[in-house]
């Protein structure tokens, strides 16, 4: 008798952010290859969201594929308290090479919730260690969303995720983001008024302020100018307080530069990666902090350790993956994609159909508005639907339709994805 997938994922599965009763029942994906997964009922997808941000290089890429089968056959799984190995100590030198000044010290985690997770006890760590235990708030941004752990939930608590928890998080102050777009007469503004808040609520009591620099998110690809990143942190950095910033979406050359750091010509303390960190294939975090924060941590017995770690910390196999993106992404070929996507993007930015409002781009991410609607409302679901009637994965954002594929996508098919937008948003 065949097994039939369908029904035991009914019947067993729980899937993430989901309402089971009314959602389609999920397809099976038997494949990827390149931007295409393909399903079980033998159709061929374009994925246009990486799904969920995290693929960098295509479906099922062969050299990383490669890579962690040869580690696997190698080394799978080690305690990192008592030991090191070559892949983690290898990418942890790469990223440092990679990341701006002494950004040097990497913490390996498990995935985007724990690498935020780890940098906010390391800054509020930071404090007490140099004796400076009273600088405890923290500062984020309307909007942010930092996942799904109750630290990261906290500071992303006006992301409107987290209803049902609400009562457990801890404070933390929310400022406004000066979201803009194309031909936005009130950038300036906007940015003005957001800097005035970040001056009144900095003083010697701040520990962090955490920002997704330039492009937020899972709030609705909500995006800022570089300009504000390099005002706020000219503040933050006054006032003797850490800026962290969330890359785990923006990081691997989604803004264009490999960090969103480097396209804003910013210098932040603490820099949480992951996502696009193995390229996809395995999931994996990492906190990359300055030496002077690193350096709070040694010496003074293990009090002043950091007593913070995961059971797959290091995980070789997710090195060894992380290394073989990268080895991908500064080259050539990628970078290539990376500028091929970014100008298509913007060309087909600048003649859209009027039912698409606030255009907005950053590197390989677009994204437009298209009528009206929070997350999961029903225009998300109708633009949904018509994507997949073209055989295109997209998840609009409440009224946000965004495309973030991977860099391996066919220019013709990217123009196809633009000419659906068109029709959606002309419809
Ligand atoms: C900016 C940002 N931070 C953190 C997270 C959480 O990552 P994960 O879902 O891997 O825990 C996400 C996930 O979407 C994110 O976009």
């Amino acid at each position: 008798m065949s097994e039939d997938i369908e029904d035991l994922d009914r019947r067993h599965v729980w899937h993430p952010f989901t309402q089971s009763a009314d959602a389609p029942a999920p397809e099976v994906v038997v494949s990827g290859r390149g931007a295409l997964l393909r399903t079980a009922a033998g159709e061929e997808i374009l994925d246009l969201i990486s799904s969920w941000w995290v693929n960098l290089h295509g479906h099922a890429h062969p050299v990383i594929a490669g890579a962690v089968a040869a580690q696997a056959a190698m080394l799978e799984q080690v305690v990192f308290a008592e030991f090191t190995h070559a892949p983690a100590a290898r990418l942890a030198a790469r990223l440092a090479a990679l990341l701006p000044g002494d950004l040097d010290r990497v913490f390996f985690s498990d995935d985007g919730s724990t690498a935020v997770e780890a940098g906010l006890k390391i800054a509020l760590q930071y404090f007490g260690n140099i004796g400076q235990a009273g600088r405890r708030r923290l500062l984020a941004f309307d909007g942010g969303y930092h996942g799904d752990t109750v630290g990261a939930m906290s500071l992303g608590r006006s992301s409107g995720y987290f209803q049902a928890w609400d009562d457990l998080l801890f404070p933390v102050e929310v400022l406004p983001f000066p979201a803009t777009w194309r031909d936005d007469p009130e950038a300036g503004a906007r940015e003005a008024a957001a800097l005035a808040d970040v001056e009144r609520a900095l003083d010697g009591t701040v520990a962090a302020v955490i920002v997704e620099p330039l492009v937020q998110g899972a709030g609705g690809m909500r995006m800022c100018r570089p300009a504000f990143l390099q005002a706020l942190a000219e503040r933050v950095h006054a006032c003797g307080a850490l800026l962290i910033f969330d890359e785990v979406m923006t990081g691997f050359g989604r803004t264009g530069a490999p960090f969103a750091c480097l396209t804003a010509g910013v210098q932040p303390d603490i820099v949480c990666l992951s996502k696009g960190l193995t390229g996809g294939f395995l999931p994996m975090g990492a906190t990359v902090v300055r030496q002077s924060v690193h350096q709070a941590f040694v010496g003074g017995g293990i009090k002043r350790a950091f007593l913070h770690g995961h059971s797959y910390t290091a995980n070789p196999l997710g090195c060894a993956a992380g290394l073989a993106s990268l080895e991908l992404l500064t080259g050539a070929d990628c970078q290539a994609r990376i500028a091929a996507i970014a100008a298509l993007h913007g060309q087909r930015l600048a003649a859209l159909p009027a039912g698409a409002s606030r255009p907005r781009q950053t590197g390989t991410i677009a994204a437009v508005d298209i009528g009206e609607g929070g997350y999961g409302g029903t225009a998300a679901a109708a633009l949904k639907a018509f994507f997949r009637d073209h055989r295109m994965l997209v998840r609009p954002l409440g009224a946000t339709l965004y495309f973030m594929p991977p860099y391996c996508i066919p220019t013709d098919d990217l123009h196809r994805a633009w000419d659906v937008l068109a029709a959606a948003a002309g419809s």
